[in-house]
Formats: C-alpha cells, structure tokens, sequence
C-alpha cells in the first residue's frame, strides 16, 4: 500500500525538521510487538534517530494495550515516567492529565498547525479542556473483517457480505468446505470487538450510540446484537481461546481459515506477509461499506521528566511522529491511515480506500473509548467475554451489560 507525502511538504518538513542538540534519551512504551506493528515503530525509531536521538524501546506485550498501559500509569505514578507512552484515543489516559502528570503540546500544536491540518472529529477526540495532552499518529477503524481470498473462492464465496444475514450465509459455506469459518482470538477485548462489530452491523450508528452514549443496553435490536454475536461462536475454532490477535490473523493469511473480524493493524500483518490487498485478501466493514468508521488508533502522551532535556526530546517525538514523511512511511505498515489531511491519498490500497472515504464524508464515530470510562468499557467487555465463554442466557447477559455501562 502506498501512502505518498505530498512533494512540497515533504520538502518542507524535511527542512523544518532539525536535529536534537545532543544525541537524547527517549524511552518510549508502547505494544506493538507483533510482525506488522514492530515494523511499523522502527519508523518512528529511525525518524528520532535521524534527527540525532536515541530511541530506547520498551514494548509491553499484549494486544489492545491493558498491559502496557497499567505499566504507564505506575511508573507515572510511581514517579519513574518514560519520555512517551501509547494510549488509544478517548479517555484512557484522563486520570494522569488530572494528576497532572503530563506535559501538554499546545506550542507544538500551534507551529505544527495541528488545528488546521487534522480532522476536526480527531482534535475533539484528542484535546482536553482544550489543550492537546497527545500526538495522534493514526487512524485506525476495529469494525472490519478481513478473508482470504482463496479460502473463499473455493468456498464459493463470491462477493462481499454487507449485511449479517448475508455474513453468516458465507460462514457456512466456508465451514462447509471444513476450513474453520471464523479466526478469533479468545481474548476480552478481542470479544469485545466482535461484539461491536455485530452492534453496527444490526443497528448501524444508532444503535451504536444508544448503547455507548445513551448507555442504553434496552431493545429488539441491542437484542438481536446479542443473540446474533453468540450465533458466532458455531464458526470458531476450539484453539481460540487466549489466542493472540495476530496468530488469529496468520490462520487468514495461511488459508487455515476464512475470516477475521479485527481492527485494520490486522492489514499490517498481511501487508508484513507481502500479502496483496484485493488478491490475496480482501477487506470490509462489518455492516457494509457505508458504516460510520469509528475513532480508533493511537495517540502519545509525555509525561512530565525529571531532567530539564525531557521536554525537548518529547517535543521532538512529537513534531517528527506527525510529520507528513514519517507518518506516510509509518501508516504504510501499520495498517491505518495518515492522521493528516495533507498527505496524498490517491494511490492507497482498496481497504485504506474505504477509511480515507470515511473522513471525506465525515462519517467518523466517537468509539466506546471516548465514550466510556475505562472502567465501564472494562466492565462491558468482561460482560461481553463472559456471556461468550459460558452458557449465560441472553437475558442474564443484557442485564450485566446494562449495569455495566453505567458504571
Ligand atoms: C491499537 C493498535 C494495535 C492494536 C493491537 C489497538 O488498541 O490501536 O495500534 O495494533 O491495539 O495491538
């Protein structure tokens, strides 16, 4: 896939970009230890150390990012802080900005001109009490299914499904053919994503909302949610729980199974495999191609250092994580899309084609993480897991969800 820098800027910010005035310290925690996503960080490593710094990595095994971030918050805690740590969008890291922990980038927001060259539902998401706290990096959506093309050609598969009826219709066939149907990775928040995919796929950004914002877990649709996210599990393989997402995303990839319903850092992995989008593997939005594209990906955070130098080396990171050559060559690996309007976009692959579209047309989404407090999301998704894992009837299960999300 190839996101190209617009020329003229890449000049630009090749020539604004000056080095550190002596070779800096940054350590940085972040999860992104699976093929696709390490090959995606060294991008930033070597942006840093281009400009004179040295990198220290402490990646944090752990898909979806619990461990990394529980280390973050007691070390920062702790008073042993990295230079920068990943947070998702949303409200993960609300509780160290009210510490008052964290250094905000409002002067390197405004000589970036951040306000002009992000879109405005990423500033919403990613200012607080209208201060930016975080650097955005991406752009990445959880409500996509991905799939073998081979697999589902033998299968008989021929076109995308775009509504549920029409996805379980291919999940037989290719269960039929003795293939396991469904990839997951038997992990809380893995679950959780299943779920939310089927939520819009039932109920599109309506139901969507009226769960996470409303906090409204009440209805025929939340129902049919329900019942047709356990439907699944017949599809699913015995290996799946505590399954890696990225070893769930290799059986798509090694044809031992058909589909995988997972966030786009899965594309990493295929593109890590030198997997062709629309050869190899195909792609599309849980619910069809039209679904609102909620906020999802990843931002920095700098927590205040003890040194007079942290400061400097933090706003470095930042400057170069969202300048338009890094973020192109970044984003080509992970799998998301560039977090800035001004890059070029035309020649993106036909999955990234679709999130690029998404911003076009304004159809991004507030995600359950800017919707939610984490403990509530926690509690969801336990909720969630348990109704999975267990033979818990529906009614049991909307009525844990309902409490949880009011917590
Ligand atoms: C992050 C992705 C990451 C994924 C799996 C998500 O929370 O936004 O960047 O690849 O977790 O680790």
């Amino acid at each position: 896939m190839t996101f190209r820098p617009l020329a003229p800027m890449a000049l630009a910010a090749g020539l604004a970009l000056s080095g550190l005035a002596h070779a800096q310290k940054a350590e940085v925690i972040h999860w992104w230890t699976s093929g696709g996503e390490a090959a995606a960080i060294k991008e930033f490593a070597a942006a840093y150390t281009k400009a004179g710094g040295t990198w220290v990595d402490t990646p944090i095994a752990g898909g979806g990012g619990a461990q990394a971030r529980t280390v973050m918050a007691n070390r920062t805690m702790g008073g042993d802080p990295p230079t920068a740590a990943q947070y998702n969008y949303g409200r993960q890291y609300e509780e160290i900005i009210k510490e008052g922990l964290l250094n905000n980038l409002d002067d390197v927001a405004a000589k970036g001109n951040w306000d002009k060259l992000l879109p405005e539902k990423i500033k919403n998401a990613v200012k607080v009490n209208g201060h930016y706290y975080a650097v955005p990096v991406n752009l990445h959506n959880e409500n996509w299914v991905w799939y073998n093309k081979a697999v589902l050609a033998k299968a008989g598969v021929t076109k995308d499904p775009t509504t549920l009826d029409e996805f379980f219709a291919a999940l037989d066939k290719v269960k039929a053919t003795g293939v396991t149907a469904l990839a997951l990775g038997g992990q809380g928040w893995q679950e959780g994503i299943t779920f939310r995919g089927v939520l819009l796929a039932v109920g599109g950004r309506d139901l969507y909302l009226k769960t996470f914002k409303d906090k409204d877990a009440s209805g025929a649709d939340f129902r049919k949610a329900v019942e047709s996210f356990k439907k699944l599990k017949a599809y699913v393989d015995p290996g799946s729980p505590g399954r890696d997402w990225n070893l769930a995303t290799a059986m798509v990839i090694q044809g031992k199974a058909g589909f995988q319903m997972m966030g786009d850092w899965a594309k990493g992995e295929f593109v890590n495999a030198n997997k062709v989008a629309g050869k190899d593997y195909g792609c599309f939005m849980a619910g069809g191609p039209k679904m609102p594209y909620a906020i999802g990906g990843d931002v920095f955070v700098f927590p205040k250092g003890k040194d007079k130098d942290t400061a400097a080396a933090q706003k470095k990171l930042a400057e170069l994580m969202i300048s338009p050559a890094v973020q192109v060559a970044f984003n080509n690996k992970k799998g998301s899309i560039p977090i800035r309007t001004d890059v070029d976009t035309s020649k993106v692959d036909i999955c990234a084609q679709q999130g690029v579209q998404a911003v076009k047309e304004n159809r991004l989404l507030q995600s359950d993480n800017e919707l939610l407090s984490p403990d509530a999301k926690g509690a969801f998704e336990d909720a969630v897991s348990k109704f999975w894992n267990s033979d818990q009837s529906t009614d049991d299960a909307i009525k844990a969800m309902a409490i949880a999300l009011k917590r």
